[in-house]
């Protein structure tokens, strides 16, 4: 969507800030011994307090309110009865919707003790989506969001997962454009004010390659490495965005 109005950006502003909060709330839970599905009907209670309901559940009918992805699992990941341990690489995602207004936020952790390699590639997960953020300004294109993200791969020698990509956002879960994490020359559209989109850099330790399991959602490294993704919903503006699902704590 294109926010022409401080309505429009205060209803937005209301999901993206439930999204984060839902997303921390979550964080602060994830512990050795808790299942998924534990996680996720903590999730689910703290959104319906707010109002809000489950985007993937609206759009997808997805079986979970969010998306929980374990150690190889990337993204899509279904609450369930796997038990988290020490070590575990964990990335919920949280997207809902409010008043007729779509936002989307996720973030990778490490339940500890963390391997060192781990949290590098977490940091700089993170530090890609910063830098994505601060090309997302009125004039420029969409690749320069994408060749910001890339040189952070390329520079701690990190895999792209290429398949997975920012997106609008705001009147529904998923509209145009794609926000691709690696620069193509033909992503040139120029970026408006007002523009609402996510950016959401996957990195991997291995190749980056990623295959859908059997229960038909689940996205998973081929070669069962490690991976990354922080996200934030944004509104293009002529400087800094606005990260409409950045919350006190958060990521
Ligand atoms: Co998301
Ligand atoms: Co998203």
């Amino acid at each position: 969507m294109i926010v022409k109005t401080q309505q429009q950006l205060d209803g937005l502003m209301r999901i993206g800030q439930i999204c984060g909060q839902t997303l921390l709330h979550m964080l602060r839970h994830v512990e050795p011994g808790i299942t998924t599905k534990q996680l996720d009907n903590i999730g689910a209670a703290f959104m319906k307090q707010q109002g809000a309901a489950s985007a993937p559940i609206m759009t997808y009918k997805y079986p979970g309110w969010t998306c929980i992805s374990v150690n190889e699992a990337v993204a899509h990941g279904i609450p369930g009865e796997r038990v988290l341990k020490a070590g575990d690489v964990v990335n919920i995602d949280v997207s809902a919707t409010l008043e007729g207004y779509w936002a989307d936020t996720g973030a990778s952790m490490i339940i500890p003790p963390a391997k060192p390699e781990h949290a590098r590639l977490l940091d700089q997960t993170r530090a890609a989506l910063y830098a994505g953020m601060a090309q997302a300004v009125a004039g420029n294109r969409i690749y320069d969001i994408s060749r910001a993200i890339e040189a952070v791969a390329v520079r701690g020698r990190y895999s792209v997962i290429r398949e997975l990509t920012g997106h609008g956002v705001g009147l529904a879960l998923h509209e145009d454009p794609t926000i691709p994490n690696y620069f193509q020359k033909h992503y040139d559209d120029v970026l408006v004010e007002g523009q609402v989109f996510t950016i959401e850099p996957f990195f991997s330790l291995g190749r980056g390659r990623i295959r859908t399991a059997r229960d038909g959602w689940t996205l998973y490294t081929a070669d069962r490495m490690i991976s990354a993704q922080f996200e934030h919903t944004i509104v293009v503006q002529a400087g800094e965005p606005i990260a409409v699902t950045r919350v006190e704590g958060g990521h």
